[in-house]
């Protein structure tokens, strides 16, 4: 088996320097990296891992716990949690929930027991204290995309802000009757975009309309189903007919597209339709999607710098960092003045 010496030897610096080289820690130029990672290469010589955590006490890998991996937005999240962890060292170990406190809380116990050095977590249900009575002290986390009390970082969008964009941009093309397909009314992000669709029909002076609310779970089907009772509710054309359908994620948006046409409702000269997050299908659906889009590989690799960082200085205050979303206004969203009345 290879030794460290003859790594060392081979790519003509100390055993320090190879060492710090392939552990990524302290100062290697550049030139010195690439010669040791060149003959380690040549050489087949793997880092010896548990070695390595015998003598740093860590085991470095992170954790990412999330609770629906087939949602795009969460893949994209995911992708910038690994990119940055990775860069520093770091394995990733994926768990998806389903939104299952129960199956959250065994993820945290077992991931307590593998001694992984930090988590990245969007939880659904459990609170602050639950999560620290599973995890104790020694294990970081760091939030995303959902808020729980304190005491944990978080990393998230102003969803006030992104609902009342897309609210606002539907009452600015002219409409009045905007029915809203919220996601599930327990999850902070789902009542931040009610709270968001809510301000923007205050702000307008319009009155908000509990018959035209639906409430989904932000899946797909969730979305076809909320729409199917809108348009059950919506009755003979006339004045309180809506026009117009904001959906709290795309995926719901998706889903209220297929009752939409189900229904022979033209989108968007009969009902404009406005998703949230921006995935890929935004674009590729009929008619193309508008929607509001948050910035979600930033938000995986804030998460997990914040979590770096956390690991590194615990007694670090709690860090917020909300990021921006931003209305991106594609073919589902028309003038309500250019349709036949
Ligand atoms: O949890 C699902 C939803 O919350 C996603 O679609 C995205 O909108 C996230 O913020």
């Amino acid at each position: 088996m290879t030794t460290i010496y003859e790594v060392a030897r081979r790519a003509g610096v100390s055993v320090a320097t190879v060492s710090r080289a392939l552990n990524e820690s302290g100062y290697v130029s550049r030139e010195a990296k690439r010669r040791v990672l060149e003959a380690a290469r040549q050489l087949d010589y793997h880092l010896n891992v548990n070695a390595r955590s015998l003598t740093s006490g860590r085991t470095f890998i992170i954790a990412l716990i999330l609770p629906d991996v087939t949602n795009p937005f969460f893949p994209a999240v995911a992708r910038g949690v690994e990119d940055a962890a990775s860069k520093s060292g770091y394995s990733v170990i994926l768990c998806n929930t389903d939104g299952s406190p129960r199956k959250e809380a065994g993820y945290l116990s077992m991931l307590r027991s593998r001694r992984v050095d930090g988590i990245v977590f969007t939880t659904s249900e459990l609170s602050g204290a639950r999560i620290g009575d599973i995890i104790g002290d020694s294990t970081a986390v760091v939030l995303v995309d959902r808020d729980i009390d304190e005491p944990y970082d978080i990393v998230k969008t102003d969803n006030v802000k992104g609902a009342s964009l897309a609210t606002a941009h539907l009452i600015s093309l002219g409409h009045t009757r905007i029915a809203f397909i919220s996601g599930p009314l327990g999850l902070t992000s789902a009542m931040e975009r009610f709270q968001g669709y809510r301000d923007a029909l205050a702000q307008a002076g319009m009155a908000f309309d509990e018959s035209l609310v639906a409430e989904g779970d932000f899946r797909q089907e969730s979305g076809r189903i909320a729409m199917e009772r809108l348009i059950e509710r919506r009755g003979p054309a006339g004045p309180d007919r809506f026009t117009a359908v904001f959906a709290a994620n795309d995926l719901m948006a998706v889903g209220a597209l297929t009752a939409l046409e189900s229904h022979g409702i033209a989108v968007p000269r009969e009902a404009a339709v406005v998703g949230y997050d921006d995935v890929a299908i935004a674009s590729v659906t009929t008619p193309r999607l508008s929607t509001v889009a948050q910035p979600k590989y930033e938000m995986g690799v804030l998460a997990a710098e914040l979590l770096l960082r956390r690991m590194a200085e615990p007694g670090l205050p709690r860090q917020q960092e909300i990021l921006q979303p931003m209305l991106v206004i594609r073919d589902s969203t028309v003038e309500r003045r250019s349709v036949p009345a």
